[in-house]
């Protein structure tokens, strides 16, 4: 019998390549360009990406064998599902590998905010010591804001209010009582906005959710909110973020993810008031192994028609 060939295009770690070998003809081509991507894809029965590789519609018509698709993470916006599932090909991901490292990452960029990290951390390597200028803020006694309490949000609302915050959240697929449950009160955006120190966003990106916050939303919170953002690039309007951090609405903001990514040295990356890094939320060892044997699993579960955890179409 022709075993299965998986393409793995974003790096998969060892963990779970091991898992797919026992089963199938594995080709790791991490940085697989999209035109290569689309010559080659015909060959394979299974693809597992990450963020970096856009299956698109485009992609999938010369997917002639594929059979699943596999998203090592959880976001699944690089894929079309549409056209997936049109051409009955099974979408997977593993949505719980990653929660505690981004909720983490959500934390240290908190963290860095209230207490300048960044800028005290460059401002020793070129020599200075401008202790009394880096005047921070503790998180005690301040209002932290969730838009979106899924996995992730329940995770950072445990550890904020670890700190002796007041956790709100607002989720509009989850009632009261749900809310409650994970960690959060219950509030309307609005609320949200008013009431907040800090906001983190983590919700997927769709066409309900891109540029959900914008302009409009920014000048609806509370002057000198801070603004954490490890979901997904397109949730946030950046430029009216930047607006807003110009004119002191918003007093800082934290990004790992980015409408194009990378961004290259935006206005809005390059700003004093704004933290970047580099989509790094769920790179962590242990959410990366985690992923890895996840995906592995699932992806053989669906070759071998059996029951699937975390199908997405
Ligand atoms: C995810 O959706 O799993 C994370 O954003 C990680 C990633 O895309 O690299």
């Amino acid at each position: 019998m022709r075993s299965w060939s998986v393409l793995i295009t974003d790096g998969l770690e060892e963990s779970g390549q091991a898992i797919l070998r026992a089963a199938c003809e594995v080709e790791d081509r991490k940085g697989i360009s999209a035109e290569e991507l689309a010559q080659v894809i015909g060959k394979y029965d299974a693809i597992i990406v990450r963020s970096r590789t856009k299956v698109t519609a485009e992609v999938l018509a010369q997917a002639t064998q594929l059979k699943v698709i596999g998203r090592a993470g959880v976001g699944v916006d690089n894929i079309d599902l549409a056209a997936a599932s049109a051409r009955q090909i099974t979408v997977v991901n593993a949505p719980q590998s990653t929660t505690i490292a981004v909720a983490e990452h959500t934390i240290a960029m908190m963290i860095a905010l209230a207490r300048n990290l960044t800028q005290a951390d460059s401002s020793m390597k070129n020599g200075q010591w401008l202790k009394s200028q880096l005047m921070g803020s503790e998180l005690y006694g301040k209002t932290f804001g969730l838009i979106g309490v899924g996995n992730i949000g329940t995770q950072v609302a445990l550890r904020a209010a670890a700190f002796g915050m007041t956790v709100l959240g607002y989720d509009p697929y989850l009632n009261d009582e749900q809310i409650r449950q994970r960690g959060a009160e219950p509030v309307t955006l609005n609320d949200l906005f008013a009431k907040s120190d800090y906001i983190s966003v983590h919700v997927p990106l769709s066409p309900e959710t891109r540029n959900m916050l914008d302009g409009q939303a920014f000048s609806a919170m509370k002057r000198g909110v801070r603004i954490i953002c490890t979901a997904r690039g397109g949730v946030i309007d950046e430029t009216a973020l930047l607006q807003a951090i110009e004119s002191a609405q918003v007093a800082g903001a934290a990004l790992d993810v980015f409408a194009v990514e990378p961004p290259g040295l935006t206005a809005l990356v390059a700003h004093p008031r704004v933290i970047a890094t580099p989509h790094i939320a769920a790179q962590t060892a242990e959410a990366q192994a985690r992923a890895a044997v996840d995906i592995a699993e699932e992806i053989l579960a669906a070759l071998a028609g059996k029951p699937l955890r975390w199908k997405v179409v």
